[in-house]
């Protein structure tokens, strides 16, 4: 079967290193595994007011398309030692249900800084947050990307080879998972 996986970059910048690393994974991925990109920017400020009105169109895409998922790959930068309130808020519009869609759900994040940490802390605040609503987490390998502009050249294109096998081993491991525990 194909592992159908929705990808989410933390970063709406043009340039997102981030978002290069989401690309870099959709070329990456094992044989059997798709990943789709999906854009935040579309998604508003969180207000419980609006909710109770309906889910705007744009969130009720994505709980839709993490619903119909088999996994989620987030890629997130590292933002004051923790998660992009962009990401948060959009993780806080889909869980806010009681089918919320990360139950159960198979994850995996990948992260890329300038710093030489890369994202460790933003990528344990997010699987705390993720743990929380229940879903399956990838524990290894990571993906840490530090030093992250010697890593893509100037088209966004992942080109250091090291940088490149974690990403397969990643991914390889969350095909794994998804596929154990659907049995
Ligand atoms: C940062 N950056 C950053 N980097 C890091 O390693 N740890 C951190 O805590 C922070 N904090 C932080 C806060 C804010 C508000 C910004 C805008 C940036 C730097 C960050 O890693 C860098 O801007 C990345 O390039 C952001 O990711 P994208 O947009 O390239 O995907």
């Amino acid at each position: 079967m194909t592992v159908n996986v929705l990808g989410i970059s933390g970063s709406l910048r043009q340039g997102s290193y981030n978002t290069a690393l989401l690309r870099a994974a959709k070329e990456l991925a094992p044989e059997g595994m798709v990943i789709e990109e999906f854009d935040l920017a579309p998604i508003p400020f969180y207000n419980d007011d609006v909710r109770l009105q309906g889910y705007p169109p744009s969130v009720e895409d994505l709980r839709t398309k993490i619903r119909q998922a088999d996994a989620l790959l987030f890629v997130t930068p590292e933002y004051n030692r923790s998660v992009p309130g962009v990401l948060k808020n959009a993780i806080d519009w889909a869980s806010r249900a009681p089918d919320q869609p990360f139950d159960d759900k198979p994850v995996a994040i990948m992260g890329a800084s300038m710093s030489a940490l890369g994202t460790a802390f933003a990528n344990h605040h997010l699987r705390q947050i993720l743990v929380y609503l229940n879903a399956h987490m990838l524990n290894g390998p990571e993906v840490l990307v530090g030093g992250a502009a010697s890593k893509f050249d100037a088209q966004g294109r992942l080109t250091d080879e090291a940088t490149r096998d974690f990403v397969r081993n990643h991914l390889t491991g969350l095909k794994r998972l998804t596929l154990r525990l659907k049995g």
